[in-house]
């Protein structure tokens, strides 16, 4: 907890008072989520830049703060760390080192190491750490993952593409789309990935914009990822087959099917499956909060989010592609 904040169960029963570091896309709606929980008190939101700052003033009506320090002396229970991911390991233990709880955005960190230090501080210090993995509590997600509960599944197929962002992060698809699938087919599967075969491409960015990923989990379950920044639209799927069923979700129109009672003459039957309404970020952060007030472990853990951005960093390190060498020898062509 922080210098003021809260340290002991006891404390946690009246509002925890919850802080936001980055004040960008995923920070501001942080915000505006957080100000409408109840028994949450939103002590404000830290941001280098006046403009971010002004901006979330307007969607969530709270205090800004230029640095973390200044969010600290309010007083802070719990932070959620919504800042560029090369900053998250920083950010992180600077929040630990005060004892405040936090959930961080997606991926963990931007190294592997980066990421274990993380975790061990957090849990040297006894804070609950939660990753902000959404998509778990995207409603398709949670009818798929009802669906397949005690199926024998054989292969997983995942589609997440769309434009290019506005902002260019320092990061190319695998690290920045492909750690959600890669968190997913982990949570479906409940096993580990222990073979990677990634192809990978630079159509247009410096980095990575398209990759075709396949793994192998230690369950014996196939799967497979296809995600770029070249697609005119948005589209994010999930198709998975076991032994007696055939579900297909679409997580943006959250449309869930499964085809089942497969019969020897290839007939079968098929069902829409019932999805809930939940904002998934509403959602996410009740469930960090929850495990905060509970100390129970949070529904995404330190450990998970390493282990998923451990595969995406393997993906980049075996595949052949040098995104580095390709950019200079599409330049010599173009010149
Ligand atoms: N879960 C998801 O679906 C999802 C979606 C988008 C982004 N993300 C993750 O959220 C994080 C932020 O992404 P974004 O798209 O919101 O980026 P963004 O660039 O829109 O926002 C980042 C914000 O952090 C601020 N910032 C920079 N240094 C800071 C510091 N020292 N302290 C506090 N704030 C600081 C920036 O000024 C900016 O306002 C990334 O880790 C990204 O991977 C997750």
């Amino acid at each position: 907890m922080s210098s003021k904040g809260a340290g002991h169960k006891a404390e946690l029963r009246q509002a925890l008072r919850v802080g936001v570091i980055g004040a960008g896309v995923m920070g501001s709606n942080h915000a505006r989520v957080l100000a409408g929980l109840p028994d949450v008190h939103l002590v404000g939101v830290v941001d280098p830049l006046p403009a971010h700052r002004t901006r979330v003033t307007e969607l969530a009506n709270c205090p800004t703060f230029e640095t973390l320090d200044q969010l600290a002396a309010e007083g802070v229970d719990a932070v959620t760390i919504a800042a560029p991911t090369h900053l998250h390991h920083e950010l992180a233990l600077a929040c630990i080192a005060r004892k405040v709880h936090l959930m961080v955005e997606k991926p963990i960190a931007s190294t592997v190491d980066e990421g274990r230090e993380i975790v061990s501080a957090a849990h040297r210090a006894g804070v609950t750490l939660m990753i902000g993995h959404v998509e778990r509590f995207n409603p398709a997600v949670a009818a798929i993952k009802k669906a397949i509960a005690g199926e024998d599944i054989l292969s997983i197929a995942i589609t997440r593409v769309g434009p290019f962002p506005p902002r260019m992060s320092n990061v190319g698809v695998v690290i920045d789309l492909a750690v959600h699938d890669i968190d997913l087919i982990r949570w479906f599967t409940e096993s580990d990935i222990i073979e990677v075969q990634p192809q990978l491409s630079s159509a247009v960015a410096e980095r990575e914009d398209i990759a075709l990923l396949q793994f192998r989990t230690a369950s014996g379950v196939l799967a497979h990822i296809n995600t770029n920044w070249l697609t005119p639209f948005k589209a994010r799927n999930v198709t998975v087959a076991t032994r007696g069923k055939y579900i297909m979700g679409d997580l943006l129109t959250r449309q869930v099917t499964e085809c089942f009672g497969f019969k020897p003459d290839g007939s079968y039957s098929m069902r829409h499956l019932p999805v809930g309404h939940d904002e998934p970020l509403r959602a996410e952060l009740i469930a960090f909060l929850h495990a905060v007030r509970s100390g129970t472990a949070p529904a995404v853990t330190g450990d998970e989010g390493v282990a998923s951005l451990a595969i995406a960093t393997q993906c980049l390190e075996t595949s052949s592609h040098r995104p580095a060498e390709a950019a200079a020898a599409k330049r010599r062509a173009v010149g």
